[in-house]
C-alpha cells in the first residue's frame, strides 16, 4: 500500500524520518490546537484522553498547544504555564503518550500584549509597543505597555527556564511559536512593533528578540534536541508581515540553527481566517460571546477582521514552497492537508513532515485510516465550528462527528 503513495522517488508519508536525531515513525505531526483542557492552568485527565486518541490513531508526534513560557504569557487563566507545580501531571501525560508509541512536542507560547488573563501579575500585558489590547477589552484591560530592555532580558530568561523545564519533563521536541500575532510575532511585525531602539525598525532588528529566544532555548536544551519554529508567512493586514518577509525570516532562523520551520499564516489578533480557511467563524462567535462589549465590537468590526477565505486543499503550498527552496532545515507543512493525494504532493515537493489540525479533530484515527486506503479523503468539512468550542468546558472538539473525541 505505502508504495502506491511514494511516487517518482518522493518519500512515502508513512515512512519514518528523523529531525535532529529524533526518529518519527511517519511524517504526521498533530498541529498545536489549544485544547482548553487545563482548568486553572492544571493539565487534566481529559488532556490525556485527547492526545491519547491521536497516539492510538497512528500520529508520529503530537503537540501540546500553547504552553505558556511564563504566567503572564497566557491568553487567559485557563492556560498552563511552565512551572514546577505541574511537573508530575505533565510527566505522567508525556510518559503515557510515549507508552502509546507517540512522541510529544510542546508549543512554547507567549501572548505579548494580547491577553485577557485575569491572573496577570502586571498591571497590563507587555508587547513591543504601547497599544490596544484587543482581547482584553471585555475585561477592562484596554491597553498593553511596551517592554523595557529589562523586560526583554527577563522574557528571554523565562524562555530559557521554560525550555529546561520542558526537556526535563520529557518533551521530545519544542516548537517556538513565532506566528499568529502572539508575543514574538508582535516583535517581528512592523504593524505592532513601533520601537525606536535595537528591537524595532529593520527586519534584522525586529528579528533580534526571536533570535535571542532561539539561542537561549538552544542553549537550554543542547544541540542534539529538535527545535521547531511556527511562523506566519503573512499576517494578512496592511503594514504587517507578508510572504516576501517570511522567506527572509526563514533564512534568519535557518542560519541560527532551527531544525524545522512550520509554515502557517494569519494572526489571531487581526486576521485569523487566513490560518484556518473554510467556514467563517464570525456567526458562531457572535452566538457564543458572552461579553456585551465584545459582541458590540464583533458587530462593528467583525466583518473586516473575519474575512472570507474559502477552503481549498493545501492553501499555503505555493508560498511554503518558496521557503522550502530558501532553507536547508526540515520543512513542516500545515494548512489544508486532508487527503492522501495532498500528502503525496507534499512529499513530492520536498516537505519533510505534515502537521494536521482540523482533520485530526474530526478523525483522530486519520493516519491509520489513510494508510489502509489509497483514496483516503478526510471527513472534515472545514466548517470551523470546532473553533467556537475553544472556551467550552469540555475543551475543543469537533461538533460534526460525534465520538471524534
Ligand atoms: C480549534 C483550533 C485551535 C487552534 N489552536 C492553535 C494553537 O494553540 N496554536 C497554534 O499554533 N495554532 C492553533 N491552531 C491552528 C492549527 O495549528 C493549524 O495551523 C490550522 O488549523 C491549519 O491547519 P489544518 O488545515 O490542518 O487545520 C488552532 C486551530 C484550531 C482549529
Ligand atoms: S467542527 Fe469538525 S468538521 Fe468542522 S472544521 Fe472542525 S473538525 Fe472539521
Amino acid at each position: 500500500m505505502t508504495d502506491t503513495l511514494a511516487r517518482d522517488g518522493a518519500a512515502d508519508c508513512f515512512s519514518p524520518a528523523s529531525i535532529n536525531g529524533l526518529e518519527l515513525k511517519n511524517r504526521f505531526i498533530k498541529a498545536g490546537t489549544f485544547e482548553n483542557m487545563t482548568p486553572g492552568g492544571m493539565p487534566s485527565e481529559r488532556l490525556n484522553i485527547f492526545h491519547g486518541a491521536f497516539a492510538d490513531g497512528g500520529i508520529a508526534m503530537t503537540t501540546l498547544g500553547y504552553c505558556a513560557v511564563e504566567m503572564d504569557g497566557r491568553l487567559n487563566e485557563n492556560m498552563m504555564y511552565m512551572h514546577e507545580g505541574i511537573r508530575s501531571q505533565l510527566s505522567k501525560l508525556i510518559a503515557d503518550l510515549h507508552g502509546r508509541g507517540t512522541k510529544v512536542s510542546g508549543q512554547m507560547g507567549h501572548c505579548g500584549g494580547f491577553s485577557k488573563n485575569s491572573e496577570l501579575s502586571r498591571k497590563r500585558p507587555l508587547g513591543p509597543s504601547f497599544g490596544l489590547n484587543g482581547l482584553g477589552l471585555s475585561r477592562g484591560m484596554l491597553f498593553c505597555d511596551a517592554m523595557t530592555l529589562r523586560d526583554i532580558d527577563e522574557l528571554v530568561a523565562n524562555y530559557r527556564k521554560a525550555a529546561v523545564f520542558m526537556k526535563s519533563v520529557g518533551f521530545d521536541a519544542l516548537e517556538i511559536h513565532l506566528g499568529h500575532g502572539y508575543g514574538l510575532c508582535q516583535f517581528m511585525s512592523p504593524k505592532t512593533n513601533k520601537r525606536k531602539d535595537n528591537y524595532g525598525g529593520s527586519l534584522e532588528n525586529r528579528m533580534r528578540l526571536p533570535l535571542q529566544v532561539l539561542a537561549a532555548v538552544r542553549q537550554a536544551v543542547g544541540k542534539d534536541f529538535p527545535l521547531l519554529a511556527k511562523i506566519s508567512m503573512t499576517e494578512g493586514v496592511r503594514g504587517g508581515l507578508h510572504y516576501d518577509d517570511s522567506v527572509a525570516i526563514s533564512r534568519f532562523l535557518d542560519k541560527a540553527g532551527i531544525d524545522g520551520i512550520i509554515t502557517s499564516g494569519g494572526t489571531s489578533t487581526m486576521n485569523p481566517m487566513i490560518m484556518f480557511r473554510g467556514g467563517n467563524i464570525l456567526p458562531s462567535m457572535l452566538k457564543t460571546e458572552t461579553s456585551l462589549i465584545m459582541r458590540l465590537i464583533l458587530r462593528l468590526a467583525g466583518k473586516s477582521m473575519f474575512k472570507d477565505y474559502p477552503y481549498h486543499e493545501l492553501y499555503f503550498l505555493e508560498q511554503a514552497k518558496r521557503i522550502r527552496d530558501a532553507v536547508s532545515c526540515k520543512m513542516i507543512y500545515v494548512g489544508g492537508a486532508s487527503s492522501n493525494a495532498s500528502f503525496a504532493t507534499l512529499m513530492e515537493q520536498g516537505f519533510d513532515f505534515i502537521q494536521l489540525g482540523r482533520t485530526l479533530l474530526s478523525d483522530p484515527d486519520l493516519v491509520n485510516s489513510a494508510k489502509l486506503n489509497a483514496d483516503f479523503v478526510s471527513r472534515c468539512t472545514h466548517c470551523n465550528d470546532c473553533i467556537s468550542t475553544i472556551e467550552s468546558p469540555q475543551g475543543i472538539h469537533c461538533t460534526q462527528f460525534s465520538g471524534a473525541q
